[in-house]
């Protein structure tokens, strides 16, 4: 049974997002809307999140210290991760000595937080369909990688990296070198693991959306929202729609390949399984145990959006992934490096029928920060994109 309290009362329902950017905040406020007190915390003062919260903390997370001194002053009753970047074994140790829940498990933070863990777990344990891969600890283990079975094309990433950083492409021996200097500058922390994998030739790749929830039984069921298209450059989103049109075989694959994955790692929550698809066959990528960018295209799509069905599955209350229309998103970049930027063209943007605009209010812009999402929706989820494109690109942000 869930009881909510009162916030900022003695019986306050409490809720610490470990990360508070632009998914943060929209978890944040799915969480408001309940009555639920939320701390959010960043790295930086002022990150998206903490401008819609009760309580600000700004503190390194991937410091171990910090993480449990702030958890055993705030006492939340959940803590979300919304970033990979944080010390996740002192986050297991903290739910084993059963201080604080974490969503979905301390464990799933941990092995996602790590392309090593959760390459292994979803291809050696679970035995599903992945790229080929190798990890590496030298420029020297790269080379025999490749050429004892890797071949070309294939992709180096970092181990522990996002959003693309540090990920190139290689073509052919040429590029193996500037690919692992690329990958050694571009990792989260300085020890040099990367992973090589064998190049997918897919059609397109899709994120599952898949949620945890209880049901009315007090029992995890499992529910998955329509699979969501997408473009990526250099390994960061930059436009997603919902649907994506797929052959019956491929989703079912989809969502088989996503319940393995969500079921091992457990716990409740959202999860973002990303998949590659050529034909009927389909392949894992990686996992995030929390809502995905390519998800934000649900604040126009869904009843609930990822954001609300993260907040939901949390609290233990049901959900619902019903579409409400197929629709779009397209990424507004920062396009200057600056610190507190303005934003011309909105109303131009607003003016395209069904289309809809997200700021994200972060204090400093750079080139290629994501600044805001433009959103449309329309029965035509063609039209959707090309609309959602053309607001994102009448926002025009300058130095203010
Ligand atoms: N083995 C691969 N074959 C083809 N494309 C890939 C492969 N790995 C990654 N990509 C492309 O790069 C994107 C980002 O890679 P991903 O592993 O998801 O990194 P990140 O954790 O930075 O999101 C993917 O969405 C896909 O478009
Ligand atoms: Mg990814």
């Amino acid at each position: 049974m869930t009881t909510l309290g009162t916030p900022l009362s003695p019986c306050a329902t409490k809720v610490m997002l470990l990360g508070s950017g632009e998914l943060g905040k929209e978890v944040l406020i799915a969480l408001q809307r309940l009555g639920v007190e939320t701390i959010a915390v960043d790295r930086y003062y002022n990150a998206p999140g903490q401008q819609v919260a009760h309580h600000a903390r700004t503190i390194t997370m991937s410091d171990p210290d910090q993480l449990k001194a702030l958890i055993e002053q705030e006492r939340p009753h959940w803590v979300v991760p919304e970033i990979e970047a944080i010390a996740t074994p002192m986050l297991e140790q903290l739910e084993a000595a059963g201080v604080v829940r974490v969503i979905p498990t301390a464990r799933a933070a941990r092995l996602t937080m790590d392309r090593e863990g959760i390459r292994r777990l979803a291809a050696e344990t679970l035995g599903l369909p992945t790229s080929p891969y190798v990890f590496c600890d030298s420029l020297d283990e790269l080379r025999s990688a490749i050429d004892g079975g890797i071949g070309y094309p294939c992709i180096v990433k970092p181990v522990m990296s996002s959003s693309g950083k540090g990920q190139s492409k290689i073509a052919g021996p040429q590029d193996v070198k500037t690919a692992w200097d690329y990958a050694m500058a571009g990792g989260r922390v300085s020890h040099g693991r990367v992973i090589v994998e064998g190049f997918i030739d897919f059609d397109y790749e899709i994120t599952q959306l898949t949620v945890r929830a209880l049901g009315a039984d007090g029992r995890i069921e499992t529910h998955f929202c329509e699979p969501i298209g997408h473009v990526q450059v250099s390994g960061d989103y930059v436009e997603s729609w919902q649907p994506h049109p797929m052959h019956p075989q491929a989703l079912a694959e989809s969502r088989r390949i996503a319940q393995a994955v969500t079921d091992n790692l457990g716990g409740q929550g959202l999860f973002g399984v990303e998949l590659f698809v050529k034909g009927q066959q389909v392949w894992f990528s990686e996992v995030s145990p929390r809502p995905h960018d390519t998800g934000m295209v649900t604040m126009c799509t869904q009843w609930q959006n990822e954001f609300e069905l993260h907040a939901r599955a949390i609290l233990g209350l049901p959900v619902d992934t019903t579409l409400k229309s197929p629709g779009a998103s397209a990424v507004i970049y920062g396009g200057i490096d600056a610190r507190g930027i303005a934003f011309d063209g909105v109303e131009q943007a607003l003016q395209i029928p069904g289309t809809d605009v997200r700021l994200f209010g972060k204090p400093e812009s750079f080139v290629k920060r994501r600044m805001g999402v433009a959103l449309a929706h329309n029965p035509d989820v063609e039209l959707a994109r090309e609309r959602a494109k053309q607001a994102a690109a009448r926002v025009r942000p300058r130095t203010a």
